[in-house]
């Protein structure tokens, strides 16, 4: 057992304890005051006009893509370096993942590659904030739009990142987030899709209520069919208690980035770089090892230390199935999933004991 962990929760019992006492007495777990309110705070968190809660940052993405009615022999250019859940979403509606690689320093979506592989039959573009890092997002919708395409932004790891002024949320045409344990606000499982687009936020509105929409006498009115992905209110409650301290946590984080860096670049380890006019989450302390270490062997012996760390994140276009099936591996994202590391970040973690267990991991 590592004593260290990579992530803990910026959430306690004691801060939700008296909500959850009062959802447990008056039995109202689902669509009640609190969900609500969530919704509010997060609109107006991320000056976006439209927010609907979701179970998981997965849920969101499918339920995007099916609002753009995106199925077989469609296309959608994905950022290659991402959890493999934003081309999965792509897989499961029957249409084809494009992968586009990514820069070795921001690790985000390249522009030019973009451009090369938008063809007559791409219907929307994922722009991965990869590991809460938004550079080059502003730039990528100036290229979507010019082609007419929407753009879904996988923010999954985003949640308060901004680039140019405007926060993660309400600069794309739809945004996904997630607020599972390993994001800056856990809700245990859970996510959440913004828009400002109003059709959109009509047709979400109806079929993430099972397709309802007003009363037929005493009863719904299921105009449409649909589904539920809807996130309960205990998990509400959690999300907006961490809502309120994310300016906080994200100085916090970026206090512990930076002692990272002081203290990790001289070793030969490279951070990933934001571009100007970004606010970074820093949802994960990404470096990339120095040159000739053995990646996974660090990961090894620091487990063996008491330190959890992992890989950076993934190639999906490297993965078993994804380059069985097209073939189409990216050499920028399989080098970085290979050579990043990602070291334990959270409020009170000790920098110094990480860094001193990687030096003698690298002895
Ligand atoms: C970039 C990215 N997209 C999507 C997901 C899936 O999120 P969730 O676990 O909320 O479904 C993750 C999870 O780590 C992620 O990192």
């Amino acid at each position: 057992m590592s004593s260290i962990r990579l992530m803990k929760s910026y959430i306690s019992f004691e801060e939700v304890e008296k909500e959850f006492r009062e959802v447990f007495e008056t039995g109202m777990f689902t669509r009640g005051t609190h969900i609500q309110h969530f919704r509010e705070q997060l609109s107006q968190f991320a000056d976006v006009k439209h927010v609907f809660p979701t179970t998981s940052a997965t849920t969101a993405l499918w339920t995007c893509l099916r609002a753009l009615e995106i199925g077989p022999g469609d296309e959608v250019v994905v950022s290659d370096f991402s959890f493999p859940a934003t081309a999965n979403v792509v897989e499961d509606l029957g249409a084809t993942p494009v992968f586009a690689d990514v820069d070795l320093d921001t690790f985000n979506m390249l522009p030019s590659e973009l451009e090369k592989k938008i063809s007559p039959k791409t219907k929307a573009v994922i722009f991965v904030d990869a590991l809460g890092n938004p550079t080059g997002l502003t730039k990528i919708k100036e290229i979507c739009e010019k082609h007419g395409i929407p753009l879904v932004e996988d923010a999954a790891c985003a949640i308060g990142s901004a680039e140019h002024g405007k926060r993660c949320g309400g600069i794309a045409d739809m945004t996904c987030y997630s607020f599972h344990p390993r994001k800056l606000i856990s809700t245990g499982e859970g996510g959440a899709i913004t828009t400002n687009n109003d059709a959109w936020a009509d047709w979400f509105e109806v079929k993430l209520f099972h397709g309802a929409k007003g009363m037929k006498g005493v009863a719904l009115d299921f105009v449409d069919y649909g589904f539920n992905f809807r996130l309960p209110e205990l998990q509400a409650i959690m999300g907006s208690k961490q809502l309120t301290k994310i300016d906080s946590i994200i100085d916090e984080r970026n206090r512990i980035r930076n002692l990272y860096i002081e203290l990790l670049e001289p070793l030969g380890f490279v951070a990933q770089k934001t571009g100007p006019g970004v606010r970074y989450n820093v949802q994960s302390m990404v470096f990339k090892v120095p040159t000739g270490c053995n990646r996974n062997s660090l990961i090894m012996r620091l487990k063996e230390l008491g330190v959890e760390t992992t890989i950076g994140t993934y190639s999906m276009s490297s993965g078993t199935y994804f380059a069985k099936k097209y073939d189409d591996t990216q050499p920028n994202s399989t080098w970085l999933e290979n050579n990043t590391i990602t070291l334990p970040c959270f409020e009170g973690v000790e920098v110094t004991l990480v860094v001193t267990a990687i030096e003698k991991a690298l002895a």
